[in-house]
């Protein structure tokens, strides 16, 4: 969470710095500034989004060609003014911007209090620039040694840039667990949590790695480590279209992104799905396809809507495959003393790739002696970099915080994976592996159908809009989706919903029902369908109001429920991928109708680089 920007060159830093910050503020949103500093630093924050910033900033003296920006996600103080980034040291030696979390900053801070020390945030990321401080005056030494000598000392993480007000024409970066990433440029270097303020401005890029410490000047850049002065240089080349940093004409990047789903997910089987020849290549899994076909069994770590797409997976892969596979919370996992070694295979699934308890997860998988594969979303990321081997989705960039194309990409890898899978090891013959190849060809077109019918949602939105409280219910495939439309509409519209199997609502939820309970129910023709009509029946019992999913054609439901919504009907196993666009749009909808803020919900970041 939160973003960083930062640049050093001779153009005019101010523009560059709101624009990177832009393009951030979907990691953090809270609060936002920048310090410009070429000779004399001025920096400017204030608690509310980047828009309020530059209207703060208005007017003012913003002259300079070097700088960094901050647009925060709070941890540790409220979001406001004081609180804000960059931070000041005591002295105004220093000037620091900080993603993470200093987690022996109360110790840390006594000590600096006890020293003389004192602090006008509540922010650990204060504590963070008066030690860097405290030891360059103390030990007169370089800037860069002091940076490097105070993070000896931390505990916690840190994706931070340092300005030294003695020092100008310099940036000092260095990271752990945040990520950061460096772009380079002809006599010109941007430093930023993500490629997004690169896109458009450099060709090339240099991921930071934990424990890299870089020092950057106008014509020059050095990268060490922290624990060495090694050098550690490797250039990579960026190529981003900068029109995904744009709405493309939709109100809200959520609502583009939503549509770009038959797109997206066209550009997920690039390559890799040949329905010419009946064939599915995975390249990234080339190499561990044997480890994973002899597998015992198959864990998948990930974090909120990835989460939902691993639930996906395990239906999948148990079904198709015939592999035992375990989903779990990476934050539980990691904490958990887990028994995990050399013969299991950890797949961690995450859109950013940088969610700090993802990465966790994986690395606790690999000491263990796990083969760790990843399916992973951004390019370069740490997910990216830390696993054995994976799969990109390459959905492009998603901005909007709620995750749409980005699921339904993971999802399209799983489905990919578990197909492969299925017919390598021969529980899947080549006919159906054949015709699954097929059907699943077919899906973005099947999706676009769905689309069609906004105005449908629109109007369903309209009836729902003021209901406190919804259920959402689904059974196999189905049961992930009813987690995941439970989660859309409850980050972006402040309702409270809840997930649950269609079987268990006898065991509790069923004593919520009544008239004023929305319950969307899955109920899609698959091995459970009477069951599912059955439950149908128990809810109206009780007088909820039900919005059924259903199968094209189907003539039963219609009588029971409510209001029904009809997607393309097909083999269960891409169930999930149709049934969650009905759900992301009637959640869209409603928070747009009830006022929120679609793309930048309260409280949330995309990026969850904090436990
Ligand atoms: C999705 O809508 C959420 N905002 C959130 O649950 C997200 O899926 C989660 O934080 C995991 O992120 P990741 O996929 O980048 O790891
Ligand atoms: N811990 C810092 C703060 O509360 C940085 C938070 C972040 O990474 O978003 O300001």
């Amino acid at each position: 969470m939160c973003g960083i920007v930062g640049y050093i060159g001779s153009r005019p830093v101010y523009p560059l710095l709101v624009e990177g910050l832009k393009r951030l503020e979907y990691r953090g949103y809270d609060s936002a500034g920048v310090a410009i500093c070429d000779t004399t630093a001025r920096i400017y924050k204030c608690s509310g989004k980047i828009r309020d910033l530059e209207a703060s900033v208005s007017g003012k003296d913003t002259q300079g060609t070097a700088g960094i920006g901050h647009t925060r996600w709070a941890t540790h103080g409220k979001p406001n003014d004081v609180n804000a980034h960059p931070h000041v040291s005591g002295n105004g030696h220093f000037i620091l911007v900080h993603n993470g979390i200093i987690e022996n900053y109360s110790v840390l801070k006594a000590k600096l209090q006890d020293r003389g020390y004192t602090f006008k945030s509540e922010t650990d990321t204060e504590v963070l620039v008066n030690l860097i401080e405290y030891i360059y005056l103390k030990g007169k030494t370089e800037a860069e040694v002091a940076v490097r000598l105070a993070l000896t000392k931390v505990a916690g993480t840190y994706g931070i840039v340092v300005i030294c007000n003695d020092e100008p024409g310099q940036l000092i970066a260095a990271r752990r667990s945040s990520p950061l990433v460096i772009g380079i440029g002809a006599g010109e270097y941007f430093i930023a949590s993500d490629t997004s303020p690169l896109a458009g401005q450099v060709q090339s890029v240099i991921y930071m790695n934990d424990d890299d410490v870089a020092i950057i000047k106008r014509n020059e850049l050095v990268l060490k480590t922290l624990a060495t002065d090694e050098p550690r240089i490797k250039l990579h080349n960026l190529n981003i279209d900068t029109g995904e940093f744009d709405k493309g004409g939709y109100d809200h990047y959520m609502l583009k992104e939503i549509f770009e789903q038959p797109v997206s997910i066209t550009n997920t089987f690039r390559g890799r799905l040949l329905p010419d020849k009946n064939e599915i290549r995975l390249g990234g899994l080339f190499h561990v396809m044997p480890r994973l076909q002899e597998a015992g069994r198959i864990i998948i770590v990930a974090c909120g809507t990835s989460w939902h797409a691993g639930l996906i997976g395990e239906y999948l892969i148990e079904d198709l495959a015939r592999i035992p596979v375990e989903v779990e919370y990476a934050s539980e996992f990691r904490y958990r003393n887990p028994v995990v070694g050399p013969g299991d295979v950890v797949i961690a699934i995450s859109q950013s790739g940088e969610t700090a308890d993802t990465l966790a997860a994986v690395r606790l998988a690999r000491e263990a002696g796990a083969l760790v594969l990843g399916i992973c979303n951004v390019t370069g990321s740490s997910l990216s970099r830390e696993t054995d081997a994976g799969v990109y989705t390459h959905a492009g960039f998603e901005i909007g915080v709620a995750s749409t194309k980005a699921f339904t990409a993971q999802v399209t890898v799983l489905i990919m994976t578990a197909l492969l899978l299925g017919y390598k090891k021969g529980s899947l013959t080549k006919e159906q592996y054949a015709s699954f190849i097929g059907e699943l060809d077919s899906i973005p077109a099947s999706i676009e159908k769905i689309l069609a019918d906004n105005e449908f949602y629109l109007n369903l939105a309209k009836e729902f809009k003021d209901f406190p409280s919804f259920i959402f219910l689904g059974r196999g495939y189905c049961f992930p989706v009813a987690l995941e439309g439970a989660l859309k509409l409850k980050e972006i519209s402040y309702i409270h919903a809840e997930g649950y199997p269609a079987a268990e609502m006898k065991h509790g939820p069923i004593a919520l029902m009544d008239e004023n309970m929305p319950v969307v129910v899955l109920a899609l023709k698959d091995k459970s369908y009477d069951k599912i009509i059955s439950n149908l029946q128990e809810i109206k019992a009780r007088k909820a109001r039900i919005i059924a999913i259903v199968n094209e054609g189907d003539t039963l439901v219609p009588d029971i429920a409510d209001r029904v919504i009809s997607i393309p009907a097909g083999s269960v196993i891409f169930s999930a991928l149709l049934a969650v666009i009905p759900m992301q749009l009637i959640a869209y909808h409603i928070s747009v109708m009830r006022g929120c803020d679609v793309d930048q919900p309260r409280n949330l970041a995309k990026s969850v680089t904090v436990e």
